[in-house]
């Protein structure tokens, strides 16, 4: 047990520093725009798909290997990096109009489903995990899922920010909708 704690927390540096590689890009001077944003969210809405069938294959084999447990982590601080890239280039665009705040927050609640599965997936995970004899699964699944929620409660605030005012409820709801989900699986790992 302890030497599986030990080959997660050295798996887990690993995968802490492909991350700090996968944001290498991202101090480049680019004209961040409304199209900017687009791209983020379909990266952030590709990203969700691949958490999500990581975590499907943990939940319909029942087992979770060290191999699955650390391509969960992977793909939550991943998709993390992902939202606060996306933070910044929602803020350097600044307002947005009419069109542009509908489009964005349309684009937002259509992913809005597949974060909630993906969540509730994490959610029916930790049982799998209380059986595989994995201890440092959970504490990292917690580390991970706040650091998920500290980024999008960030993105969320961002984009509520710079939300033509008329649209500023619909961004508060996708926000309640998202938190609240991050928080239910929040609530399972603690
Ligand atoms: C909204 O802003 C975009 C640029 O982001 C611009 O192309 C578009 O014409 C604007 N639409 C309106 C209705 O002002
Ligand atoms: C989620 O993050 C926000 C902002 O960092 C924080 O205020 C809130 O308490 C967090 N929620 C949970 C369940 O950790």
């Amino acid at each position: 047990m302890v030497q599986h704690s030990l080959q997660l927390l050295f798996l887990s540096l690993f995968a802490g520093s492909l991350v700090s590689l996968f944001s290498v890009g991202s101090g480049e001077p680019v004209k961040r725009t409304v199209a900017t944003v687009e791209a983020d969210i379909a990266t952030i809405a590709t990203q969700v798909e691949s958490l999500d069938s990581t975590i499907d294959a943990i939940d319909a084999l029942g087992v979770l290997s060290l191999t699955s447990a650390l391509g969960v982590h992977s793909a939550t601080l991943v998709l993390a990096t992902t939202v606060d890239s996306a933070t910044n280039d929602v803020k350097a665009a600044g307002v947005a109009n009419e069109t542009d705040g509908n489009t964005i927050l349309n684009s937002i609640q259509a992913i809005v489903p597949n974060i909630e599965d993906a969540l509730t997936k994490m959610s029916s995970a930790k049982a799998v995990a209380a059986i595989a004899a994995l201890p440092g699964f959970t504490a990292m699944a917690l580390s991970d899922l706040k650091t998920l929620n500290d980024s999008a409660t960030a993105f969320a605030d961002a984009l509520i920010a710079a939300s033509p005012a008329d649209l500023v409820s619909t961004g508060m709801s996708i926000k309640t909708t998202v938190v609240s989900a991050i928080a239910s699986t929040i609530a399972v790992y603690s």
